[in-house]
């Protein structure tokens, strides 16, 4: 069995913690894991396969041999080494989205649109978060019945907006709770003017706002729904909003579908069998997903069906992952286990 050069970029952040500990459960058959992130970490231990990794500075000349390298430490660093990976014959797999719309680089979610990564040139994109656990959920749904609308609303956790915000979630709560006013330097989003505290909040608000009133992070959820399910024509809105969870992002999803005459129970029957999706979904006995029982794990969580008291072809749905796992490390993981499949690297 072949065994790969891997090299995480972004290491030491949220998400490169759960690619580091996701890894040693994978079936890609490691050789040397290196473990990249900013000069100011160069030095630090960290833990693969109870082993102690030293942390090495990214630079151009890191991704010497590597076979594998995952991006996470923000688009620019992808912009500024992507290259550098790619032309050592790295394959990339980027967690930002700075390639995510190019129509070069594949974006995709394994068990949505596997056989795009036929066409990569040593790029694959991971999708936004939100948009992974969405289309896991709707691409059953949509090859049962088809797929006219799709309408969400977010509840995204904190740990979406990496390690700096998770502290300051906590130091904003334990401030709170002490009667002091709470500090925000973080959220909604680090590049725009103001900060509101998330402690005891919820903000209408991730990633800037672009000029027709939609943000960014709305953007991506609708743009990389399109390009992911391969249905360039659905109609597509979203509300993402920032709630104060660690982990965890909750999705109300309105969906219209193509076929009439369609039920509930049908939906329940087809995602029942989907893969990595988990229907939990019993009114009579209060089941339903929710961040608590869905974080640290793989799966997506799919529940509160029911059918739209006015449109008959209309079905609400309420859907739970993990963002940090099923949302960022776990599927770019899955990307590179099923390029070894396709024999692709
Ligand atoms: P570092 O810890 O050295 O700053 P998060 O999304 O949780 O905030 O994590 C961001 C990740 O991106 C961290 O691993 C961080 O490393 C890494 N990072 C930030 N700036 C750079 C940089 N200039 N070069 C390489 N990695 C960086």
């Amino acid at each position: 069995m072949k065994k790969y050069n891997v090299a995480i970029v972004g290491a030491t952040g949220a998400v490169g913690e759960k690619l580091i500990q996701l890894l040693e459960d994978s079936s890609i058959a490691i050789n040397e894991l290196h473990l990249l992130a900013s000069a100011r970490s160069a030095g630090r231990k960290l833990i693969f396969n109870s082993q102690e990794v030293t942390v090495e500075e990214t630079t151009e000349s890191a991704f010497k041999g590597i076979d594998i390298a995952f991006f996470s430490a923000g688009g620019s660093i992808t912009q500024k080494f992507h290259q550098a990976a790619r032309d050592s014959g790295a394959i990339v797999i980027d967690n930002t989205s700075a390639f995510r719309m190019d129509p070069n680089t594949p974006l995709v979610v394994p068990e949505v649109n596997p056989e795009a990564l036929r066409d990569h040139t040593y790029l694959i994109a991971n999708p936004n978060c939100s948009t992974i656990q969405m289309v896991a959920a709707l691409k059953p749904i949509e090859a049962a019945f088809g797929l006219d609308r799709v309408i969400v609303s977010t509840y995204q956790a904190v740990s979406g907006a990496g390690l700096h915000a998770l502290e300051e979630l906590e130091e904003q709560t334990k401030a709170v709770l002490a009667g002091e006013e709470p500090k925000a330097n973080i959220l909604p989003s680090g590049g725009d003017k103001k900060h509101y505290p998330i402690a005891f909040n919820a903000i209408p608000q991730i990633d800037l706002f672009s000029e027709d009133g939609y943000t960014f992070e709305e953007w991506k959820m609708m743009n990389e729904t399109k390009k992911i399910m391969g249905l360039p024509n659905l109609k597509i809105a979203a509300t993402c909003v920032r709630i104060p969870v660690m982990s965890g992002h909750s999705e109300s999803v309105y969906i219209e579908v193509e076929k009439d005459g369609v039920t509930a129970d049908e939906i329940r029957e087809v995602l029942k069998d989907a893969p990595g999706i988990v229907l939990q979904d019993d009114p009579s006995t209060q089941t339903y997903p929710m961040v608590i029982t869905a974080v640290d794990k793989k799966d997506t969580y799919v529940g509160r069906i029911r059918r739209d008291v006015d449109n008959p072809k209309g079905f609400h749905l309420w859907i739970v992952s993990d963002n940090l796992i099923k949302g960022a490390a776990w599927n770019s993981i899955q990307i590179a286990e099923k390029m070894i499949e396709m024999a692709l690297v």
